[in-house]
């Protein structure tokens, strides 16, 4: 499919509009359906006073070789962030290929995750220098407690808010925190988080979570927003794609983002993440957007934390 020019052009006015009415995340759900974004601008503002860019490139699976070939192509494209995680064993690769890119540092955002075996206040603190040494930086945007690990999660929290304040994470959230483990951690510690990165597809469309962490002002971030592959041929996100003349892919990640949702798709091969990218030129209308949010069967293609006290 064709890549209009135009997906290259940086919006910084438009960034600006969006910084000005921060933290108003109705705001860019609306401004979406404008169609002014771009893979480049589209930003959604945190509770942290930083902007994530609403759609980055997954790098789970991708082995380090993979990896520095997929950043690169999705830095080329006009993506501006990258989701990490120190568990993929990636990081130095992420690091290399945004240093090659030329591109400055501060343009581009980058996640990476604690992991449960370093969970604990001072396995934290360790753990995230770790990771800054992999990746070449001196800090990161975003740092994510990567899974809710009973009896450790709150010291790590304090961690990352220690993090924080240090200036080595610009902004701090949790991942696969169900509203038992937010609502516990709102309880206890005293920073909200940025964002909660869980499995968020029509598939798997948790309105429960999801409006909570609408009611905190919590970033939802959509991870395996094509159900790591698996519902890609489903024939009801075949017939809604035929309908708009896009890709299976596109609807499913289109979806997401018209929610309001930061989205992560992740491929290592340069036309599927050119795709992937190009889903700010169409928009799903509202009777549409309520059939797909119809589809949910609570179907999970990675760990379930439900059941995580
Ligand atoms: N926090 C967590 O616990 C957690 C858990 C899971 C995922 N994540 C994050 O979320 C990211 C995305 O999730 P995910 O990797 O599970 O799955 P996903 O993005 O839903 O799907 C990725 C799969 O779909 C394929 N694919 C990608 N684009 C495609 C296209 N346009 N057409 C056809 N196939 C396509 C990919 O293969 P190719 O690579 O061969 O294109 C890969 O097999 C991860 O990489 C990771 O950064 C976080």
């Amino acid at each position: 499919m064709g890549i209009g020019k135009g997906f290259f052009v940086y919006s910084q006015k438009h960034q600006n509009l969006e910084n000005s009415l921060a933290p108003n995340y109705f705001f860019h759900y609306l401004c979406l359906n404008t169609m002014l974004d771009t893979i480049t601008s589209s930003h959604i503002p945190t509770n942290q006073n930083t902007n994530v860019p609403a759609l980055g490139l997954g790098v789970w699976k991708s082995k380090p070789k993979e990896c520095y070939a997929a950043v690169e192509a999705a830095l080329r494209f006009g993506y501006r962030h990258i989701d990490s995680a120190a568990i993929y064993g990636n990081e130095s690769s992420v690091g290399e290929a945004i240093r090659d890119s030329g591109i400055p540092r501060s343009d581009v955002f980058v996640v990476t995750k604690l992991w449960n075996a370093d969970q604990g206040y001072k396995e934290a603190l360790a753990a995230m220098d770790r990771s800054l040494e992999k990746l070449g930086m001196d800090y990161v945007d975003m740092y994510l407690i990567h899974f809710p690990v009973t009896g450790k999660r709150l010291d790590s929290w304090k961690a990352l808010e220690k993090i924080k304040e240090s200036g080595k994470a610009k902004s701090i959230g949790v991942s696969n925190f169900m509203v038992s483990h937010l609502e516990e951690l709102i309880k206890e510690t005293s920073i909200l988080p940025a964002m909660n990165q869980v499995e968020f597809h029509p598939f798997l469309n948790d309105t429960k979570l999801f409006d909570y962490c609408r009611s905190k002002g919590i970033l939802l971030e959509a991870y395996s927003p094509l159900a790591h592959g698996k519902k890609l041929e489903d024939p009801k996100v075949t017939a809604m794609a035929e309908k708009y003349g896009k890709t299976n892919a596109q609807i499913l990640i289109r979806w997401s983002l018209q929610k309001g949702n930061v989205v992560i798709p992740k491929s290592v091969n340069p036309n599927r993440i050119a795709e992937n990218g190009t889903v700010f030129d169409f928009s799903i209308s509202e009777a549409d957007m309520k059939e797909m949010d119809s589809w949910n069967e609570n179907y999970r293609t990675c760990w379930d934390p439900s059941d995580v006290l």
